[in-house]
C-alpha cells in the first residue's frame, strides 16, 4: 500500500495543518505499518503557476513542443504520476484568504490532466482517480462549518472536495481544526477534537481498505 503525503502549509514549525497530516499518517501507519510512505512540501517543491506551457497535456498537443512545453509536461507527469499510484493521499490544507494555499491550488491543477484523472463522455465528466481514500487536514482561523453563512464562504474544503469528486474519489474524510485564532483555549480545543477525528477517521478508512482488499 502507498500513501502520499502533501503539506502546503507556509507557516513551517507553528503550522497546525502540518500537525494534523503527521498525526493522521502516524494514526494510518498504526493499522497498515508496511504502508510505503511518500512526502511532497509543496511549500518547499510546489510547481510553477499553470500556464499556457503547461497546457499541452490539455490541448492534445504532442508534436513540436518547445523546450519549456517539455519541462512544464514532465512537471506535471511527476505530479499526476505520483497522486494515481497512491492507493491513501493526506493532503494538508489551510485555509489562506477563504481558499487553499497557492501552492496547492497549482498542484491541483498539475493533477487534473484529461484521460489520467478525469475524461468527458457523452454522459459528462467521468473520474478516474477512483478508490483511493484521501484525507483532508484541514485548518481554519475561524469557524466556518457550523453554519450555512459560514460554509458559503470557505473555498478550500468545499473546493477539495468538488476536485477530489471530480476525479472520481468517493472515500474523502476531513480531520478539521477550527478557530485556531480565536484564541488558546478554543485553539487547543480545535485540535484535541482533530485528534479524535483522526484517531476515528483512520481506523474506519484502514478497515474500509482491508475490506476492498479482501474483494479483490
Ligand atoms: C496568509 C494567511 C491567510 C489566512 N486567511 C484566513 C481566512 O481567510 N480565514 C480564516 O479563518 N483564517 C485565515 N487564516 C488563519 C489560518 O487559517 C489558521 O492560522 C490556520 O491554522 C492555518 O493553518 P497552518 O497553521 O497550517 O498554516 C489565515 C492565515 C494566513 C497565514
Amino acid at each position: 500500500m502507498r500513501l502520499l503525503h502533501i503539506d502546503s502549509a507556509i507557516t513551517g514549525e507553528q503550522s497546525v495543518s502540518r500537525q494534523l497530516t503527521a498525526r493522521i499518517v502516524r494514526d494510518w501507519l498504526a493499522h497498515h505499518p508496511g504502508t510505503q510512505v511518500e512526502y511532497l512540501d509543496l511549500a518547499q517543491d510546489a510547481p510553477a503557476h499553470f500556464t499556457l506551457d503547461a497546457m499541452a497535456p490539455r490541448t492534445g498537443q504532442t508534436d513540436g513542443l518547445s523546450d519549456a512545453q517539455q519541462r512544464e509536461n514532465a512537471v506535471s507527469e511527476r505530479l499526476v504520476r505520483q497522486f494515481l499510484a497512491a492507493d491513501v493521499v493526506v493532503i494538508g490544507a489551510p485555509l489562506y484568504n477563504f481558499t487553499v494555499p497557492t501552492q496547492l491550488k497549482a498542484w491541483i491543477d498539475r493533477i487534473a490532466l484529461p484521460g489520467r484523472t478525469f475524461r468527458y463522455t457523452a454522459g459528462g465528466p467521468e473520474g478516474l482517480a477512483g478508490g483511493k481514500t484521501v484525507f483532508i487536514a484541514s485548518s481554519r482561523g475561524g469557524v466556518y462549518s457550523t453554519t450555512e453563512a459560514g460554509r458559503m464562504l470557505e473555498h478550500q474544503e468545499s473546493l477539495l472536495q468538488t476536485v477530489m469528486g471530480f476525479f472520481g474519489v468517493t472515500d474523502l474524510r476531513i480531520v478539521r481544526a477550527e478557530g485556531t485564532g480565536m484564541g488558546p483555549e478554543a485553539r487547543a480545543q480545535a485540535l484535541a477534537d482533530a485528534a479524535r477525528a483522526s484517531a476515528a477517521l483512520t481506523r474506519s478508512a484502514a478497515s474500509n481498505q482491508d475490506r476492498l482488499a479482501q474483494m479483490a
